[in-house]
């Protein structure tokens, strides 16, 4: 992975390409793990199945994200936003499809991703760094800024399983944020925060933004959506409803969660 510094801001021209999908898929496979009764037992014996569920979480997705822009992304509990991201940030390899990233990426999933709850701040903070790519000089060079930005110098040497869930997130957002990565991608890590630090991150956002780096930005919270991104993509069960400018997506989409339904969606496809 590069190195990140300074010295790489504005390494990309706007409008560049920094994440291109294509014909992406992405299908769950897992075991159910009932409790076998003696029917089903019988059952799986004389068909010789066992039970799985499949779930197409990402179907024929296709994407370009460019430098310089926010990608805003809505869609339902389980409509496959978060899939996409894992995808994206390399966790989750596709089923079937590319993806490919210009760029190094750094992604801040939903809570519980990430750091280790018996560590430190402190350790997390230095182990995140080097996890983006940072040299421990780098790290050592933005330690203040990163703790500084979270506002919690007075517990960074407390263990993680003490801090607060908006503690927490605090912290993840700011070391996200410092280690300057050209794509970064936010899971929701910004509803968590109280409003003054959420304020302050999607400020952060926004310089982000302006020094050409892409953004993807996953949240319910719609009116945070309308306000930094460029361009939004609505999904629902897996697929691409909607793409286009951040007023017109939202408002489609707070549309069908009004109805429950949507010209949009074409449920016999
Ligand atoms: N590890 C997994 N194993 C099996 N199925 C999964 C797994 N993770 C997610 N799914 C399924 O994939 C679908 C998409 O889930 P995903 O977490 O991507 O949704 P989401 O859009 O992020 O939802 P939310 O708004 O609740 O965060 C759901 O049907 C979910 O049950
Ligand atoms: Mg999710």
């Amino acid at each position: 992975m590069s190195s990140l510094s300074a010295s790489n801001l504005n390494s990309h021209n706007r409008g560049e390409v920094a994440v291109s999908i294509k014909n992406l898929n992405v299908v769950y496979k897992t075991t159910l793990e009932k409790r076998p009764t003696l029917k089903n037992r019988l059952l799986q014996f004389s068909s010789g199945k066992k039970q799985t569920r499949i779930v197409n979480a990402v179907q024929d997705f296709n994407l370009e994200v460019s430098y310089g822009s926010v990608l805003g992304v809505v869609g339902a509990n389980g409509a496959g936003k978060s899939t996409l991201m894992r995808s994206i940030s390399g966790i989750l390899p596709p089923t079937t499809g590319r993806i490919e990233l210009y760029g190094s990426v750094s992604t801040l999933l939903a809570l519980g991703v990430g750091f280790s709850q018996e560590m430190t701040g402190r350790d997390n903070v230095i182990l995140g760094g080097l996890a983006a790519g940072l040299s421990r000089a780098d790290i050592n060079n933005k330690f203040d800024e990163i703790v500084d930005f979270a506002e919690l110098r007075e517990v960074i040497d407390a263990p993680m399983r003490t801090y607060s869930s908006g503690m927490y997130a605090r912290l993840a957002f700011a070391v996200a944020v410092t280690v300057e990565p050209d794509i970064l991608i936010i899971d929701e890590a910004l509803s968590t925060g109280d409003a003054h630090f959420k304020m302050k991150s999607l400020n952060r956002v926004k310089e982000l933004r302006g020094h050409n780096r892409a953004l993807i930005l996953v949240s319910h919270a719609l009116a945070t959506i309308e306000e930094v991104c460029n361009e939004v993509i609505w999904l629902n069960k897996g697929k691409l409803i909607q793409k286009g400018d951040p007023v017109s997506v939202v408002a489609a989409y707070k549309k069908f969660l009004e109805v429950g339904s949507s010209p949009m969606i074409d449920e016999d496809v």
